[in-house]
């Protein structure tokens, strides 16, 4: 896995530079050209998704009115205060596989009067430990967490078991103005009087699974129903259910058979705003767990991550040759690492796994994989948000910690609205070893982007062994004027952040050399790093 040594003279080197090549060596170079700067990165890409599983819903955000554990009106203070701090653009909810058995009448009206309802998450309890759904979260509730937090609500309706009708009774009583339709009034009796102003719609999620077990051509005909007759007091946002992207086969059969179900339809036009690409780096049928692995195990996770730009570009494809003018766009509303059971949290708090660096490394390179498809991506959401999968946040009782997934959030955070910059990396890739054989692993990846004339870079290095020695270059004239760095990192792979020490893994600052139109710094093993570079 040793690193290759990247060798540079620089322009117009003669003999005399020769002779002190070895000083002005580096181990990679990444030329940006912000003159080329292209397409906006969407804030959304940012975002996030909660279900009603296992500790996420109860317990992870929702406490209680009457806790002591410090709350908002029921919801926990720290979740919201540190949502606010990574400026989290959106929520997704109320699931994943539980939307598609969820109805929205359950969660309105007094706390105690909701009926107790089955959740589609109680076959997947352990014996003993029951799922029931209390609906003591529902519309009011989210649409007061997302106020709080300042995100965009992202609202996935029933179609498995719910009715176009039942979707646009939702969608009045969240958007019709108050005075207007009994809805509204009902509203505003439970509470809300003003409109929530929901616009981002999913119709269902996974309807070839969990959402109904269809065809793409059979949700395509329901995906026609449900959108013809909605209600249109805001403009809505319709995300259709994308394909299983992490299927051995990429899962581009859905895509195909979803297209081609909307072609040819005689009426008003159907709108695809958003295809809802789901794509987990999935490690449940092996022995692979979140706390403890080997070398093999790490790269595996990076190696098998980054393939989501493979099935990025694949399904993009596909979409172009039935919408040449690619009006629909991603939103990769669920994505994280699943690995086996074993970590949990406790009982309870099924698919919850421990996050480690390695995990904080991977949401670094899908995060550069998505700021390089700006073009192509509207929106994302990590899934899920607190006590599941690829988590920022473990919540038990008064117990709290921020993962070191958090920290790539906070430390990306540069990258929401700026216009990609793009990039060149020079770098000698890796062989690494998988869970079986080798494969290359890019030597240092990353992307960049500009804001007000400050240059975001992001950069991550896997190397479990090896620094990387690098030059950020300037192409087409400029100046670096000023750099600062922070880098993640730690000496154990395996390291993470747990309620006894909660800052175990957190960002420390890189030092960054400026000179003319180059930054260098050299980034440690097992890092991901963050520049902010401001242009003269
Ligand atoms: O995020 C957990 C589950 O994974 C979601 O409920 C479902 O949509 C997906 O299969």
């Amino acid at each position: 896995m040793r690193r290759r040594r990247f060798l540079r003279t620089t322009a117009g080197a003669g003999l005399c530079a020769l002779a002190s090549r070895s000083a002005l060596a580096d181990d990679a170079e990444v030329v940006l050209t912000p003159g080329q700067a292209g397409p906006t990165i969407d804030p959304h890409i940012y975002g996030h998704f909660i279900e009603h599983l296992g500790g996420v819903i109860y317990d992870g955000i929702w406490v209680g009115r009457e806790s002591k554990i410090a709350n908002v009106g029921g919801i926990r203070k720290r979740f919201v205060d540190d949502m606010k701090r990574i400026g989290a653009p959106n929520l997704r909810w109320p699931g994943g596989c539980f939307a598609d058995g969820y109805h929205w009448r359950d969660g309105i009206g007094a706390a105690s009067g909701r009926p107790r309802t089955y959740n589609y998450w109680e076959h997947r309890m352990p014996e003993g430990v029951r799922a029931t759904e209390t609906n003591q979260f529902g519309i009011h509730e989210f649409m007061r967490l997302c106020r709080l937090v300042g995100a965009e609500p992202y609202v996935a309706a029933n179609v498995g078991s719910g009715s176009p009708k039942e979707f646009h009774d939702w969608v009045s009583y969240c958007n019709a103005p108050a005075g207007t339709l009994a809805l509204a009034d009902e509203r505003g009796k439970n509470g809300d009087p003003e409109p929530f102003g929901v616009k981002y719609w999913g119709v269902g999620n996974e309807s070839w699974g969990c959402g109904g077990n269809m065809s793409g051509g059979e949700y395509a005909t329901e995906y026609r129903k449900y959108i013809a007759q909605v209600p249109t007091y805001v403009r809505p946002y319709f995300v259709a259910t994308g394909p299983r992207g992490h299927s051995a086969d990429g899962d581009v059969g859905w895509t195909e058979g979803f297209f081609a179900g909307l072609q040819n339809v005689r009426g008003l036009g159907v709108r695809v705003d958003g295809f809802a690409l789901h794509y987990y780096t999935d490690f449940r049928q092996t022995a692979e767990d979140g706390a403890r692995f080997d070398a093999r195990g790490w790269y595996a996770v990076l190696h098998k991550g980054l393939h989501i730009e493979k099935v990025i570009e694949d399904h993009w494809r596909i979409m172009g040759r039935y919408d040449k003018e690619h009006k629909t766009r991603f939103v990769i509303d669920e994505w994280g690492n699943w690995y086996r059971g074993g970590t949990e949290l406790g009982p309870a708090y099924i698919l919850s796994q421990a996050m480690t660096l390695r995990d904080a490394l991977h949401t670094a390179i899908t995060f550069d994989v998505f700021n390089r498809h700006a073009d192509k991506i509207a929106m994302a959401n990590v899934a899920q948000t607190v006590n599941c999968l690829h988590s920022l946040f473990a919540a038990v009782g008064d117990k709290y910690a921020r993962t070191p997934v958090y920290h790539v959030f906070d430390m990306y955070r540069p990258h929401m609205g700026g216009h990609l910059v793009p990039m060149r990396v020079q770098a000698a890739d890796l062989t690494v070893p998988l869970l079986g054989g080798s494969a290359k692993l890019p030597g240092v990846s990353g992307s960049a982007s500009i804001k007000d004339r400050r240059l975001a870079v992001s950069l991550t290095n896997p190397s479990l062994e090896d620094a990387v020695s690098l030059v950020v270059r300037l192409e087409g004239g400029g100046a670096v004027a000023e750099g600062k760095g922070t880098v993640l990192t730690h000496a154990e792979m395996t390291a993470a952040n747990t309620f006894d020490a909660p800052d175990a893994v957190a960002p420390t600052a890189l030092p960054v050399r400026v000179s003319g139109d180059a930054a260098r710094v050299t980034l440690p093993p097992r890092a991901v790093a963050c520049l902010d570079l401001r242009l003269a």
